[in-house]
């Protein structure tokens, strides 16, 4: 399976799913990586392991349906069967979300449906279950639709939130509890437990 993942900041967790790839452990490919950020980590890993890498966002493509058809291209040629959302902090355009409906997975660092929607990301998840005094977070791997954090639940981690956690710690061990258990899903995924779209 050809897998793209789309990233905007450290990209770890794409990482994971390379270091995966290249250990064995997973039957598939990263052919390529998505950043709207020129900066990001998530594009010097790509270039450390050989990997295409593109840099589109509104700064180089101001128009969003060409923006929408240039991803498309490029998922279309690369013959992408899934794609991951590894802290991909943009919303996909419409096009790309049809044409790959089904196919496209997103990582979110809760279990979802708490804990999810518009300005839930980084450090807020975390801080929120925090101030809930919730005892197990989580991560939580959806299908991506046209709203955020709501599309089908196809898998789900706990990991504990303990006393006196901080934010940051509880990020930390949420963190690492993804990067194995992204292994696991894609597994599931090529094994067919996880169905892919058309
Ligand atoms: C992770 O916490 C993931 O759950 C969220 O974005 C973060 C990505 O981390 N969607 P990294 O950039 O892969 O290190």
């Amino acid at each position: 399976m050809n897998i793209a993942v789309f990233a905007s900041h450290g990209g770890s967790d794409l990482q994971a799913i390379i270091d995966g790839c290249k250990s064995g452990k997973v039957n598939s490919k990263v052919k390529l990586v998505i950043s709207n950020n020129s900066n990001s980590m998530a594009l010097q890993r790509a270039e450390n392991e050989g990997i295409l890498g593109y840099h589109i966002s509104q700064k180089v493509i101001p128009d969003n349906g060409k923006l929408d058809n240039k991803i498309l291209s490029i998922l279309d040629e690369n013959e992408i069967d899934m794609i991951f959302l590894a802290g991909y902090l943009k919303m996909l355009g419409t096009s790309v979300l049809q044409k790959y409906s089904n196919r496209i997975f997103n990582i979110h660092p809760a279990l979802l449906p708490k804990y999810g929607g518009k300005g839930m990301y980084g450090m807020n998840v975390h801080k929120a279950v925090i101030e809930a005094r919730e005892k197990i977070s989580g991560v939580t791997i959806h299908r991506v639709n046209e709203k955020y954090d709501s599309g089908e639940i196809v898998a789900q981690a706990e990991v504990p939130v303990m006393p006196n956690d901080t934010p940051e710690e509880l990020a930390a061990r949420v963190l690492e509890r993804e990067h194995s258990f992204l292994i696991e899903v894609v597994n599931d995924i090529i094994s067919g437990n996880i169905k892919l779209g058309e």
